[in-house]
């Protein structure tokens, strides 16, 4: 799968899994700009050398890359993300929305300064990057997204009700963007990525060694690809596994008469999952 004139956004590419996805993206030929603050895993201070070292990388294998350092925190930051890719590139075709922090604490001891920085990056960072690409996406009749969720969100994961939290919004937006892109050939997929870097090395211990976030990096080439013709799906990967994650609804009753006591009753039949519908949309079926 090749790249040639391609132009692609990396948030939080200055390391971990963001820096894989861009130097695979550059492998292929796309020309990339790699955004980072350069900050630590929990948000605070930042550094331009992160954005740069992996721009070295790229050119110094021969392929193109810009480094931006804005944060994806504030709606200009996000403006300047995508007005870096037009000023050097002239087109933006790839948007990956990796750029991330925690700040993990049980959920009774959760300050609103811990759940305002999370959702700020991870959820609005996501809005506002995507938010100043999407009409140039929409002008180009093409686009490719990519939303970097958790299955901290998607399944649950003490202390990280902040994160879990922003996560799942990347989800719900992915699933409107999907119905209002489609016209325009925009495609927005997810992953729940799982891999060793600075954020989970101290917390994965042995298992860690399996969970190359090179093995990541694969999944997120191929939902940026041209040939890509899902939408609105979600992936969990890490360690050279890849699943489909859905939202699915069950059969479930149907009783006009329903009160409190009919549900009770019938509780086992509404919660079975033997069938199923994943639903193309609330209008879908
Ligand atoms: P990482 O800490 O190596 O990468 C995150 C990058 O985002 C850092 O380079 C950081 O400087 C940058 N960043 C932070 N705030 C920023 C801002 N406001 N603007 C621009 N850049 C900013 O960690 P990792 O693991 O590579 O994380 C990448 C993404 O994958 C994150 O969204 C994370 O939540 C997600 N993720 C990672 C998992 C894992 O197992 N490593 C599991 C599930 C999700």
């Amino acid at each position: 799968m090749s790249f040639d004139n391609q132009v692609a956004i990396v948030t939080g590419a200055g390391g971990g899994l963001g820096s894989c996805h861009a130097l695979e993206l550059a492998r292929r030929g796309a020309r990339v700009v790699v955004n980072d603050l350069g900050s630590a895993v929990d948000g605070t201070g930042q550094s331009t050398s992160a954005a740069q070292s992996v721009v070295d990388e790229i050119t110094a294998a021969g392929g193109t890359a810009v480094a931006n350092c804005d944060s994806v925190a504030t709606p200009a930051g996000g403006a300047a993300i995508v007005q870096t890719a037009l000023d050097a590139f002239g087109r933006v075709d790839i948007l990956i929305n990796n750029a991330g922090i925690l700040r993990d604490a049980a959920f009774k001891n959760m300050t609103p300064e811990q759940v305002d920085a999370v959702l700020a990056v991870h959820l609005q960072g996501a809005f506002n990057v995507t938010r100043a690409v999407w009409p140039v996406m929409r002008e180009a009749n093409y686009g490719r997204i990519v939303q970097t969720a958790s299955g901290s969100g998607l399944f649950g994961n003490f202390g990280q009700a902040n994160y879990g939290a922003a996560k799942m919004g990347l989800i719900g937006m992915m699933h409107v963007l999907a119905i209002e892109g489609a016209r325009n050939n925009i495609a927005i997929n997810a992953i729940a990525p799982i891999a060793r870097t600075r954020m989970t090395e101290t917390i994965m211990g042995e298992a860690g060694k399996a969970l190359d976030p090179e093995l990541v990096t694969p999944v997120v080439v191929y939902l940026s690809h041209p040939s890509c013709d899902r939408t609105a799906h979600i992936y969990s990967v890490g360690g050279g596994k890849v699943s489909r994650v859905f939202i699915g609804q069950t059969k479930g009753i149907e009783n006009p008469e329903l009160t409190a006591e009919s549900v009770a009753a019938a509780i086992d039949e509404i919660d079975d999952t033997a069938t199923f519908t994943i639903r193309g949309g609330l209008a879908g079926a």
